[in-house]
């Protein structure tokens, strides 16, 4: 049975790394079929539209969508395409796997953490962001409600059974934003007696940061209200050696949407050396989101055993001597292999 999906090549490194990731789904037989549509600058010369509405209904459509890195013009007035799909969509669950790579110069080599960030309040709402008029008092709110919660904490759960995970650890600021931070702890707290299966536990977000530069290894899924998770998610990325491997899933109730966590790196757009693997393992994630399991955690190896076998076929931010294809070529003969 085929299943379609959006595809969004997106701006600047990101039809290199859309084509190189196509290939390697492609390579193997998922029976995915793309339709592809514009957003990003792209889109804005084309029909003058960061995100038309055929874009939109696409996504509505298909429910599933890659999406490449889409560039924000700066000034005139536009919001984020990705804040507004985020909106749109209520994608609520922002999930970001950061996991150790061989032949990386990251500074650790254990590390397999899954950060489950909510993404649709906390301290990140558009309302409520207020400046005096003598512009000396700026003020915004933070607010959590007990759905917004429920379902952040209740997808972490889920999708550590689903992935036969161990251990939930809720990151918080509860001793002091007692009422905002501690609804979140207090709901994550009762959601954690559903699941007796999975070891729960709790943490202080400083803490946290602390512990995750000290030992890592003691981590498995985090979950974590909106800049929390924004922020842990990003020194994750960093302990498994940055943003070239860092994948970033946007779930909601209807649609999902997985992307690279790196913008469009105009700096070296067109020139065939970006890394595709940030996109190749949200990709990963998204064939597990379509019960492809199997085929996503082949990517995962192709890209392990490339990188520790074949390590001059990667692209120069890790080290590599290689290009945008020959990395993606390397990584498709080992899933044709597998
Ligand atoms: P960036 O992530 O595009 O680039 C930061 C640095 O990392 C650059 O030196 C770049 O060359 C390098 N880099 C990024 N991805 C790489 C890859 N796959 N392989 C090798 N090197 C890579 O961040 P920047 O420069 O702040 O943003 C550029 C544009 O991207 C902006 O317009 C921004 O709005 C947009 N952006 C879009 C995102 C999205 O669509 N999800 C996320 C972040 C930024
Ligand atoms: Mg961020």
């Amino acid at each position: 049975m085929s299943k379609t999906i959006a595809v969004i090549p997106g701006d600047g490194i990101g039809p290199e790394i859309m084509a190189a990731t196509l290939e390697v789904l492609d390579a193997l037989d998922c029976g995915l079929v793309y339709a592809t549509v514009e957003a990003g600058m792209v889109a804005l010369e084309k029909h003058g539209d960061l995100l038309p509405k055929a874009t939109l209904d696409a996504i509505a459509r298909h429910q599933v969508a890659l999406k490449g890195p889409l560039t924000t013009p700066i000034g005139g007035g536009f919001t984020s395409i990705n804040v507004t799909l985020r909106r749109h969509f209520d994608l609520y669950a922002n999930v970001r796997p950061a996991i150790s790579f061989p032949g990386t110069k990251a500074r650790y080599q254990n590390i397999d953490i899954i950060t489950v960030r909510e993404n649709t309040e906390g301290a990140y709402l558009a309302e409520g962001q207020t400046i005096s008029e003598d512009g000396e008092v700026a003020q915004s709110i933070i607010r959590n409600t007990r759905k917004g919660s429920t379902r952040i904490v209740r997808y972490a759960f889920e999708m550590a059974v689903k992935k036969g995970r161990k251990k939930v650890t809720a990151v918080h600021k509860a001793n002091i934003m007692k009422t905002s931070s501690g609804l979140f702890l207090s709901v994550a707290r009762e959601v954690a007696k559903e699941y007796p299966q999975i070891e729960f536990n709790e943490m202080i977000v400083d803490n946290a940061c602390m512990q995750l530069v000290m030992r890592p290894e003691q981590f498995d899924v985090i979950v974590t209200t909106n800049l929390f998770g924004d922020i842990l998610s990003d020194l994750c990325a960093g302990l498994v050696g940055g943003l070239g491997l860092a994948p970033g899933d946007n779930i909601g109730e209807h649609a999902a949407i997985f992307e690279a966590v790196h913008g469009s790196a105009p700096d070296i757009a067109g020139k065939g050396i970006a890394n595709p693997c940030a996109l190749l393992l949200a990709a990963a994630d998204m064939l597990d989101h379509l019960g492809m399991v199997a085929k996503g955690t082949a990517i995962r190896q192709a890209i392990r055993d490339t990188l520790a076998h074949e390590h001059d076929a990667a692209t120069p931010d890790l080290g590599g001597k290689g290009s945008t294809r020959s990395f993606a070529a390397a990584i498709a003969r080992r899933v044709r292999q597998a």
